[in-house]
């Protein structure tokens, strides 16, 4: 399947200069937004995959979909002020912006295979910290899932040495 004329492209968007990938079109067909999250299902199926973590908003609807039908539990990664109860913290950069990232202390037990998913890799500083959430709390980084690679801002290189799955690249 064609998963690319899914994906809408905003010129200027959310600020002069940024082509935004937008994903919602993908998400609302219903054949396209299944289809996308068999293939990080099966991606996963050889991975032994304990737990899927993903960093808000986008990571949750590539992420969820891939939990459930794994039979596996979903750990948010989210901005700060978000998470209610006892977190770890991590400074990233965006392209353009930045934050910080937590995530819950109990969310990973140590020796956890985790894989990571996002709707778009861009940088790779989401991701980069996403990581060093899991890891500090004794995860083990199994694999990375994303729809889309912006093969050009390179954020592929913040990841080495992690198995990476893109189903699109721009
Ligand atoms: C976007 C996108 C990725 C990240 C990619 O999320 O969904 O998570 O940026 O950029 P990077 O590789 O340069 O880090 P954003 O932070 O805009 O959050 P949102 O999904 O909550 O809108």
């Amino acid at each position: 399947m064609d998963l690319k004329k899914h994906i809408a492209i905003v010129e200027d968007w959310p600020k002069p200069g940024i082509k935004f990938k937008d994903i919602t079109p993908l998400m609302n067909d219903g054949e396209a937004y299944h289809y996308a999250t068999d293939q990080i299902v099966e991606y996963a199926r050889k991975k032994d995959i304990d737990i899927i973590v993903g960093p808000e908003a986008r990571g949750f609807i590539i992420g969820c979909p891939v939990a459930y039908s794994l039979g596996v539990g979903f750990a948010p990664v989210r901005k700060k002020g978000k998470l209610p109860r006892a977190t770890i913290d991590v400074d990233y950069g965006l392209e353009y912006g930045k934050d910080i990232l937590t995530i819950h202390k109990d969310a990973i037990k140590p020796g956890q295979r985790v894989l990571i998913t996002d709707d778009l890799l861009a940088t790779g500083g989401t991701i980069e910290a996403t990581i060093k959430l899991v890891e500090e709390l004794g995860g083990v980084v199994a694999g990375i899932a994303f729809l889309i690679e912006l093969t050009y801002l390179e954020g592929r290189s913040k990841l080495d040495g992690y198995d990476i799955l893109t189903l699109m690249e721009f």
